[in-house]
């Protein structure tokens, strides 16, 4: 419980969450360099670690020798812009385990397992023993890191209110208890929140899992748990009164579990909205071409819909061949988790349909599909979004989708383009102002795109006008205040706001 004397800023915060905002990376001369990771919750969160001199436990992207110290991990370099330049070293805590342990735990269970399941794609879930046993054993870990953090905090004078211990996403949803077993022995007070990225599947996928009780006890080891939208608030109240046999408040969204009363609350993550639209406003042309570009922007992942989104644009070119010659379909697609057979087999699939497509169509002065394969920089990022005629946002399944968000923030041409999102994200929920596309159907995902293409100015610019005002004001730090609303307190303006 929280008194009235705590001043909310003064509030330690302990970020858990499987990645640390930045790598580590080992340069050719031995040196260890950090490398920031992109991505909506360092922006988020980042920002307020720094300031409220918290501290963030994670992995650092690489194996380091068994007798590490964190005193080693080097302060950001003076030309680093990103959010989490200002992070000390002091302020990071890493987990570092053993190489097999640590492919088992995420490769095997988090990426085989429950990046696929909770996507309600159980055809793609491997289940298998002893990835869980890693899972468990890995949870166990940062759970021991954590209470590290807490009582380091604990030690610090200047710290008074109860810290917050905020765990991300579908890599820890068992360590809450662990951490509470852990602390309680040593008296630490703190309260503990709970934050997944990725959608809560419906109870008859959830279920399939062997071991989804242990999963819900791990989560309702919270005071909170948050979900991008209602309805996988209410998923997981279902299951926890399936499964679990808990009492549940569907309208208050309240658990009883272990004799305590767990908050579930729906709080939608937004993008630094000004931060892209300086961006995008200082960005150099990348778009030379005088076709209109229709771009998609994501992770190579299977849950993004791109071998849907390219069958649909082929669709869309035999039956608009008035549009040929005169737009272009650029993807962007960055590689990500390359051991995974899965990831390999949708790299070959991409790479066959984008020749396969393009050798039907092109002509020798245009070819409709362009493909890149890699990361590019935000800045090059914003003029991609801003100077697109249309945003293809398909994915089969996705929790948020933060490329629909940032797609807008960057519209600040005249006239502005138009966003084609799925009713399968948590963005499709949200911005009621795109062009709603099912991805699993093609012949009507390609009328969408001729919709989009013909769109009249105005609808264009008032779709547009409306969906850039709802998410500069349900930015980021908006985010950031509802979740520390949702745990009981507020932050000072000062405390946010840094992420423009
Ligand atoms: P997910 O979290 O599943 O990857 P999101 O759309 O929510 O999906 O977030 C993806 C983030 O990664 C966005 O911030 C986006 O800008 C960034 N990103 C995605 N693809 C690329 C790319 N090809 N190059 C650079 N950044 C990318
Ligand atoms: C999604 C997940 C994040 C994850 C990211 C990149 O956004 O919600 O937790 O960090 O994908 O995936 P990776 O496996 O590279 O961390």
């Amino acid at each position: 419980t929280i008194t009235a004397a705590d001043s909310p800023s003064k509030r330690s915060l302990i970020v858990v969450s499987n990645r640390l905002p930045f790598v580590l990376k080992k340069a050719a001369d031995g040196r260890m360099t950090r490398l920031a990771s992109a991505g909506g919750l360092v922006t988020a969160v980042a920002p307020v670690v720094i300031k409220g001199k918290g501290l963030w436990v994670g992995w650092p992207g690489l194996h380091l020798p068994k007798d590490f110290n964190d005193a080693n991990i080097p302060e950001s370099d003076p030309s680093d812009q990103s959010p989490t330049a200002g992070l000390k070293s002091e302020q990071v805590v890493t987990v570092n385990c053993d190489p097999d342990l640590f492919e088992m735990y995420y490769n095997g269970c988090c990426n085989g397992t429950h990046w696929p399941l909770f996507h309600s794609m159980p055809g793609r879930t491997i289940f298998s023993a002893d990835h869980w046993r890693a899972y468990v054993k890995v949870n166990k870990l940062f759970a021991e890191k954590t209470v590290d953090a807490l009582e380091r905090c604990s030690q610090n004078k200047g710290n008074n209110g109860v810290p917050i211990v905020w765990i991300h996403d579908y890599h820890l949803m068992l360590c809450a208890n662990y951490i509470r077993e852990l602390a309680e022995e040593k008296n630490i007070e703190f309260q503990l929140a709970f934050f997944l990225h990725i959608p809560f599947p419906p109870w008859d996928i959830f279920r399939l899992f062997p071991w989804s009780d242990e999963i819900l006890q791990g989560m309702l080891g919270c005071d909170m748990v948050g979900f991008h939208i209602r309805d996988y608030c209410l998923n997981f109240v279902d299951c926890c009164q399936r499964n679990l046999g808990c009492r549940v408040d569907r309208k208050n969204l309240l658990v009883e579990h272990g004799g305590r009363s767990v908050r579930v609350r729906p709080l939608p993550i937004g993008i630094p909205f000004d931060r892209f639209v300086e961006l995008a406003t200082k960005a150099k042309k990348v778009i030379k071409t005088k076709h209109k570009v229709i771009l998609g922007v994501d992770r190579l992942d299977y849950t993004k819909g791109l071998v849907n989104r390219l069958k649909a644009f082929e669709v869309f070119l035999e039956r608009h061949p008035e549009h040929i010659g005169t737009v272009s379909f650029l993807q962007i697609a960055v590689p990500s988790r390359t051991d995974v057979l899965e990831y390999q087999q949708l790299k070959e699939e991409m790479d066959q349909l984008v020749g396969r497509i393009n050798g039907r169509f092109s002509t020798a002065i245009w070819s409709p599909i362009r493909y890149i394969f890699g990361c590019v920089g935000q800045s090059e990022l914003a003029a991609y979004y801003r100077d697109a005629a249309v945003a293809l946002v398909t994915p089969l399944r996705d929790g948020m989708n933060l490329v629909a968000k940032e797609f807008v923030a960057c519209q600040i041409n005249e006239p502005p383009g138009v966003l084609i999102v799925s009713p399968f994200a948590g963005a499709g929920e949200t911005m009621h102002e795109a062009l709603l596309c099912n991805p699993y159907e093609l012949d009507a995902a390609a009328e969408v795109i001729n919709r989009a293409l013909t769109m009249p100015v105005d609808e264009r610019t008032l779709r547009m006008s409306r969906l850039r005002r709802r998410e500069k004001e349900h930015d980021v730090d908006h985010w950031m205040r509802s979740f520390m609303k949702a745990m009981g307190s507020d932050v000072e303006e000062d405390d946010i706001g840094t992420t423009r």
